[in-house]
């Protein structure tokens, strides 16, 4: 090896040589306290309780609807779901009462279910704008998409949904 083909190694040891000793001082900055490293207000080191939060415990036909979150959002379930899951292939509870196309485009008086819409009945990728007599397999899971509210608090304040 000739001093010129070396040289270019050297200086490429030299640069890493400076780059650690610069992280090293990169390292040496201010410490974190340990409860200062999270959202949580507690140490990282201790386990708390976390909260009990509350599912609601109305009945179908007992419940207010809530808000849509924007529009096109599927609703929040507002009633308990409890006695209704699991969903299964034989049993969809949920279906036998909120399949009710009959009801479609009816005034709905207070407890009545809301209709499963239109929607649910049309294959969105190989027939769009048809409407079937059957639930499509992609809706029939429903709380894939619908599911019920807790009374916890916002872990984080925002401002979602105000103008
Ligand atoms: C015994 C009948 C019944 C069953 C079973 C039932 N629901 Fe309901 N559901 C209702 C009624 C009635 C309402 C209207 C609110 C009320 O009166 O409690 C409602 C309201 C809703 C709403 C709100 C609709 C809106 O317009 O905002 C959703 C979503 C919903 N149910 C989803 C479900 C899901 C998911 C299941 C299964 C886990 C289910 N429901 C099971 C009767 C039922
Ligand atoms: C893949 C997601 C998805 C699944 C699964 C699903 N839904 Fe929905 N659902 C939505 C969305 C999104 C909307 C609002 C837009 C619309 O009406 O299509 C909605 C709307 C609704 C509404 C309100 C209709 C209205 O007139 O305001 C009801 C009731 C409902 N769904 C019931 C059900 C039930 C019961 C099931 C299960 C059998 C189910 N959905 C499965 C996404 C879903």
């Amino acid at each position: 090896m000739n001093k010129h083909s070396r040289s270019p190694l050297i200086q490429t040891l030299a640069g890493l040589v400076m780059l650690l000793a610069g992280s090293a001082t990169a390292f040496a900055g201010p410490s974190i306290k340990a409860d200062g490293m999270g959202l949580s207000k507690s140490s990282v080191f201790s386990v708390p309780e976390p909260a009990v939060s509350h599912y609601p415990t109305t009945q179908p036909g007992e419940s207010k609807l809530l808000p849509r979150a924007y529009q096109g959002a599927p609703p929040q379930v507002p009633h308990s779901v409890s006695e209704f899951e699991p969903i299964t292939t034989q049993m969809n509870m949920c279906a036998a009462c909120h399949g009710q196309p009959a009801l479609w485009g009816q005034k709905l008086e207070k407890g009545m279910p809301t209709p499963i819409p239109p929607s649910h009945y049309t294959d969105l990728r190989n027939a769009p704008g048809k409407v079937t007599e059957n639930l499509i397999g992609a809706r029939y899971n429903c709380n894939q998409c619908h599911v019920p509210q807790t009374d916890a608090p916002a872990l984080v304040k925002n401002s979602f949904g105000r103008k």
